[in-house]
């Protein structure tokens, strides 16, 4: 008999596909559920989850702890590359699904078995992710998505998971879509769907205001990598959760936005990530004050690609990796420390940094006394970085150049 690994995450969906998959696939079922920080806010163990899977017809229910794995491999690679998908959204989906598919992976090779699987639709990019990085680990491996083939409505599916005595949490119309980790949480659905209507508070959790005190801490980076929180050397999941909390009470951290899918499809997004934001932001900030200027240029570019290839599911792919080679050899000087402070409702301002690789230079940068810059030496590069303006000038000249007339 053909056996399936399944990613496993407690949902009305996934807990339907492993009975579905026995009935009309004949296969036997082992699922995976993965820690990756979905934990935060979630009412419900990982024993009741994985006891449901189990009453759904799973061989077994692994429970891998993936945190520290998500938080030290791959949002640590996120910080580094500054990585935001269209400027705005740090990956928060993206990010997790390759540690779920490493480890989905790992579990077929530990139960032999043909085929992983999981519980996406056909609409998102979360299908993609899963599949091609799943090719790209395991080339054998078959992956199969159930929920693209049963054809069942969300009622249907509640139906289903009664007559098969499968445990469901809610059996009412869920109104939202959430897929949450450490780096925040994504909702989508409800009143949301319409890009105009301004976000119900109901599914927020890390941005809700609880408090209008401001809040200041500093963070403590070393070679890009973020150590510590006011002084404070932690684990990087610690730190994530820590900080969500704190910048998340003064309602920062929220994103709204339409965003492109890989698959075609513009969709209004709503994301909670206080963490992800303050520590992209923060090692910005860092990198401004030490990467040499070209460097820091091409780097910007190159992140923008990177954010683009893990969005769209790449990244196990060669670009991606000699991209981390590139952007790994641009974080070695970026030790330092910067001063952020947030201010209800959901203000951030950085208002310090400091590093011992510091490419500023108080002695070049000062307009007092102690201004140690050549302003002689200004006059013949200015001269020469313009000439080629000038000779253009005199011989072809510039439209519009006369403001307009009154
Ligand atoms: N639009 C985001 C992304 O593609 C969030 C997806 C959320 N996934 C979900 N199953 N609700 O990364």
């Amino acid at each position: 008999m053909k056996r399936v690994v399944l990613a496993y995450s407690g949902g009305l969906d996934t807990s339907v596909a492993v009975r579905w998959m026995i009935q009309e696939w004949e296969v036997e079922v082992v699922c995976v559920l993965v820690n990756v920080g979905q934990d935060a806010d979630t009412s419900e163990s990982f024993d009741d989850i994985r006891a449901r899977a189990l009453a759904a017809g799973a061989l077994e229910c692994v429970v891998v702890d993936a945190r520290d794995e998500m938080a030290e491999e791959f949002c640590v690679s996120a910080i580094a590359a500054n990585a935001l998908y269209e400027g705005k959204y740090p990956l928060v989906s993206a990010l997790s699904r390759p540690v779920i598919v490493r480890h989905l992976v790992d579990q077929a090779r530990k139960f032999n078995a043909q085929a992983v699987a999981h519980g996406c639709t056909g609409k998102g990019n979360d299908q993609v992710r899963f599949e091609v990085g799943t090719h790209a680990l395991a080339p054998d491996l078959e992956v199969l998505a159930p929920a693209r083939n049963w054809g069942m409505t969300r009622a249907d599916s509640v139906e289903y998971a009664m007559r098969w005595d499968i445990p469901i949490k809610a059996t009412k119309e869920k109104i939202y879509s959430i897929d949450e980790n450490l780096w925040g949480r994504a909702i989508e659905c409800g009143a949301m769907e319409d890009p105009w209507a301004t976000p119900p508070e109901e599914p927020m959790t890390l941005t809700r205001v609880r408090s209008s005190e401001p809040v200041e801490l500093t963070l403590s980076f070393l070679a890009g990598v973020p150590v510590a929180l006011d002084g404070v050397e932690m684990p990087l999941a610690t730190l994530i959760t820590s900080l969500n909390l704190r910048a998340g009470s003064t309602g920062y951290g929220r994103i709204d936005m339409v965003e492109n899918r890989r698959v075609g499809i513009k969709s209004r997004e709503v994301y909670e990530c206080p963490a992800a934001l303050a520590l992209i932001a923060a090692h910005a900030d860092l990198e401004d004050l030490v990467l040499e200027r070209d460097l820091h240029h091409e780097k910007a570019r190159v992140g923008i690609r990177w954010a683009e290839l893990v969005y769209d599911g790449m990244w196990f792919s060669p670009l991606k990796e000699a991209l981390d080679a590139f952007i790994a050899e641009t974080q070695r000087h970026v030790s330092g420390d910067v001063r952020l402070r947030f201010e209800a409702p959901g203000l951030m301002r950085i208002v310090g940094r400091r590093s011992p690789m510091a490419l500023y230079d108080y002695a070049l940068a000062t307009y007092d006394a102690d201004d140690a810059f050549e302003h002689a030496d200004s006059e013949g590069f200015v001269k020469i970085y313009g000439l080629g303006v000038k000779t253009w000038a005199a011989r072809q000249g510039a439209k519009n150049a006369t403001p307009p007339q009154s």
